[in-house]
């Protein structure tokens, strides 16, 4: 059940109204629920009760340190991408040793750090990668923990921009060289070999996909059992979509279902092939544990009637939401207060200089200036996504938590987005 829901003719987030909301801490603002946060882990959670399972939440889907720190207390693990993601995850009191760190260009900074923090894994993708790791460890006296991304080349059937398990991406070793790639790794010495993991895109609705792309790891983890390399861990990645809400979409396979199938292949495969000896299996979900937490408020400043279109200016852009422009994303949007009344068509636009800042197309609103608008399901790779185009501070954020509100990042004002920058001497 959403926990944006109206009461008394005004859109709520749990108990408390967001016309409340913005009055407090302004417009636009990032408005999540702690208690739809603890519910779409807690899916995760139970699906995975009595295994040997960890879910290491994708945080470049939300990063902000309460969501962060919320998530650690259930006992989730993180996946990064970055030296700064793991810097966040130890400043929210995050398990390093829970965090896996994924992504194609990790520097030797960034290992450096990585294996003096003691992380879970490094997901490597390449064979130079490899070498530098190998390196880095080696020149700090450590042995590095190692999973290979396999690249299963399976079709996620979603935007080609979030697919990456095909042939034709950056991502992962293809699977035709995989096993090579292992060799390499394996006589490595300053490396682990632990684990296999993939990621084949994101907001799937099926997970017939990720299922097809379990059996080509599994496939691979026997070929590695025979040649002496033993997986102790099999990480399937991220990418379970959720429901955006535009007409005829489908809604996505819930998280306990999609679980259930793939424990249950693993369970088949090991009792078959290894005894019914278990293997740890990680997960990496983002969007679907933080995308429907959250909406961003945003306040109409002018109506602007026009030949073609009406559009409806608001106070939020492209800078704090970038998921329309750049992907042709819908997004829901709806009004706080609803009038009574007739609806006319408008383009939601932003006031940033280019054509491409729009935030909803065609939707039939009863609007007028001042009045505030929802843009829904914006919990996932919203704020993470923001920018600061044309000097615009980033949108404020705060957290529902039954009856109460916590801000957990303030406005950003102009002055600060050039406090790092000087005039020549
Ligand atoms: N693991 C890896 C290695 C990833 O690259 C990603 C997402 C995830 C896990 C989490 O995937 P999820 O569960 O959220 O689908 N900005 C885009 C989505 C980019 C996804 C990037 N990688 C959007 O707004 O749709």
């Amino acid at each position: 059940m959403s926990h944006f829901q109206y009461q008394n003719g005004v859109l709520h987030a749990d108990s408390v109204a967001l016309s409340a909301i913005a009055e407090e801490f302004g417009t636009p603002t990032y408005v999540y629920s702690k208690t739809a946060l603890l519910e779409n882990f807690g899916a995760y959670a139970d699906a995975c009760t009595g295994r040997d399972a960890l879910v290491c939440y994708a945080m470049k889907a939300n990063s902000n340190l309460a969501i962060l720190d919320l998530l650690a207390r259930e006992g989730a693990g993180f996946d990064i991408v970055s030296g700064g993601e793991l810097l966040r995850v130890i400043a929210a009191g995050g398990d390093p040793g829970k965090t896996i760190f994924s992504g194609v260009g990790k520097t030797v900074e960034e290992m450096r750090l990585a294996l003096e923090k003691g992380i879970l894994c490094f997901n490597v993708e390449s064979i130079p990668e490899l070498h530098r790791l190998n390196e880095v460890a080696g020149s700090m006296g450590k042995r590095a923990p190692v999973s290979l991304r396999v690249n299963p080349n399976v079709d996620a059937k979603t935007h080609p921009y979030i697919a990456t398990g095909l042939k034709a991406n950056k991502f992962g070793v293809a699977f035709d060289d995989a096993l090579a790639t292992y060799r390499t790794a394996a006589s490595l010495p300053n490396l682990d070999v632990v684990g296999i993991d993939c990621h084949i895109g994101s907001q799937l609705l099926d997970d017939a996909p990720l299922l097809e792309a379990l059996d080509k790891l599994i496939e691979l983890i026997d070929t590695l059992h025979g040649e002496g390399i033993h997986i102790h861990h099999l990480d399937i990645g991220g990418g379970l979509g959720v429901n955006y809400g535009a007409e005829g979409d489908k809604p996505p396979v819930p998280v306990g279902e999609y679980l259930g199938r793939l424990f249950a292949r693993i369970d088949a495969w090991r009792a078959q092939k290894h005894g019914g000896a278990p293997v740890k299996v990680i997960f990496e979900p983002g969007r679907s544990i933080v995308a429907d937490t959250g909406v961003l408020l945003t306040k109409i400043e002018f109506l602007k009637p026009g030949a073609e279109k009406n559009f409806a200016i608001v106070d939020a852009a492209m800078n704090d939401l970038m998921r329309p422009t750049l992907y042709q994303a819908w997004m829901g949007v709806q009004e706080v207060a609803p009038r009574e009344g007739d609806k006319l068509t408008y383009d939601v636009v932003g006031p940033v200089c280019e054509s491409g800042d729009w935030l909803a197309r065609e939707r039939a609103l009863n609007v007028q200036p001042g009045d505030l608008l929802a843009i829904m399901t914006a919990g996932a790779y919203g704020m993470t996504m923001a920018s600061n185009y044309n000097t615009r501070g980033r949108a404020a954020e705060v957290i529902v938590d039954g009856g109460r509100v916590h801000q957990i990042r303030r406005r950003e004002n102009p002055a600060e987005l050039f406090a790092l920058e000087s005039m020549l001497k």
